[in-house]
C-alpha cells in the first residue's frame, strides 16, 4: 500500500531537480567549495561528496533539518567574500522577503567566474508558512540576477507543461471536499454534490499520476507554463556588478530549449 501510494505521488519536479543538481554538480572538479543556499534537509548533498560542501539556512521553519554548517539568514552570510566556486539555491527564492539582499551576499561570497544554479517555482501552492511571499515569472528571474550582476548561461523550464497540468490535478484531488458538512449553504443538494465530489476526486487522481508520468516520457513545452524554472548564472571574472540597462535586458528574455538529460 505505501509503494502504491508513493507511485501514485509520483512527483517529476523531484526527478527534474534531482537531474539539474546532477548535471551542475558532475561540472564541478572535485575539490571545489560549494555552498547549498537554503539547504533545508540537504537533499542534494551525496551528489557533491566530491566537494567541499557546505549548508547555509536560517532554520526557522518547523520542519527538519540537516545541521547547517552556517545557521544565518541568507542575507548575512557569516564568510569571507568570494569563498565559494559554485552555489546551488533551490526553491528558496520564494521565500526571501528581500531577494535582491540575498542576491546580492550570494554575488559576494561566490568567486569571480563562480556559477549558481536556480531552481524555484512560477506556479505552487503555500508552503514552508508565514516564509512564503513570491513567485517567479521568467522576466522576474533575469531582472533580479542581472540587477545584482550575474550573467546567464541557462534560463530554461525546469518541467514540461505536463507537470503543470499533473500537479494541478493532484492538488484538486487533495483539496476537494472530503465531507458533506465541508459544502456548506447548498441544503441537501450536499448529498447530491457529495458523491459526485468523491468521483471527481479520484478521476483527478488518476488523471493527475497520468500527467505526472507523461512529463517524464514528453517533455511538452509548445504551450503553456511550467512549475519551476531554473538558470545557472556566471559572477563575471572581473568580479564587477555590470551595469546593463534594465530596459534593453528585458529583451534577451529568451528561454532556451530544453536540454535535459535522460
Ligand atoms: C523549500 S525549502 C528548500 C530546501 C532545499 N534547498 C531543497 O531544495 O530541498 C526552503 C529553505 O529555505 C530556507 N530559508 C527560507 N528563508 C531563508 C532565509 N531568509 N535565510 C536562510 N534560509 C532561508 C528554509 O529554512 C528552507 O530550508
Amino acid at each position: 500500500m505505501g509503494s502504491l501510494r508513493r507511485l501514485l505521488s509520483l512527483n517529476p519536479s523531484r526527478v527534474r531537480l534531482r537531474e539539474v543538481n546532477a548535471a551542475f554538480a558532475r561540472s564541478i572538479p572535485n575539490d571545489a567549495c560549494v555552498l547549498d543556499a537554503g539547504a533545508g534537509e540537504a537533499p542534494y548533498r551525496p551528489l557533491f561528496a566530491h566537494t567541499k560542501y557546505e549548508t547555509a539556512d536560517f532554520e526557522q521553519v518547523d520542519k527538519r533539518y540537516t545541521p547547517s554548517t552556517y545557521v544565518c539568514d541568507l542575507a548575512d552570510i557569516p564568510v569571507d567574500d568570494a569563498r565559494f566556486d559554485y552555489i546551488i539555491f533551490n526553491q528558496v527564492m520564494e521565500h526571501l522577503p528581500e531577494p535582491r539582499t540575498a542576491l546580492a551576499e550570494l554575488f559576494r561570497v561566490l568567486k569571480p567566474g563562480g556559477k549558481l544554479l536556480y531552481t524555484a517555482p512560477l506556479c505552487y501552492q503555500e508552503h514552508e508558512r508565514p516564509y512564503d511571499f513570491y513567485r517567479y515569472t521568467r522576466y522576474a528571474v533575469k531582472h533580479l540576477f542581472t540587477q545584482a550582476g550575474f550573467e546567464f548561461e541557462t534560463h530554461e523550464w525546469l518541467e514540461g507543461y505536463f507537470a503543470t497540468v499533473g500537479y494541478h490535478l493532484s492538488c484538486m484531488a487533495q483539496m476537494l471536499p472530503r465531507r458533506p458538512s465541508e459544502m456548506r449553504q447548498i441544503g441537501i443538494w450536499k448529498w447530491v454534490l457529495f458523491p459526485v465530489m468523491v468521483f471527481l476526486r479520484f478521476m483527478f487522481k488518476l488523471l493527475g499520476f497520468f500527467f505526472s508520468w507523461l512529463d517524464l516520457k514528453c517533455d511538452y513545452d509548445a504551450r503553456g507554463y511550467p512549475k519551476n524554472y531554473y538558470a545557472i548564472v556566471i559572477k563575471p571574472a572581473d568580479g564587477q556588478v555590470s551595469q546593463s540597462d534594465p530596459s534593453s535586458m528585458m529583451e534577451h528574455v529568451v528561454l532556451k530549449p530544453r536540454k535535459l538529460e535522460k
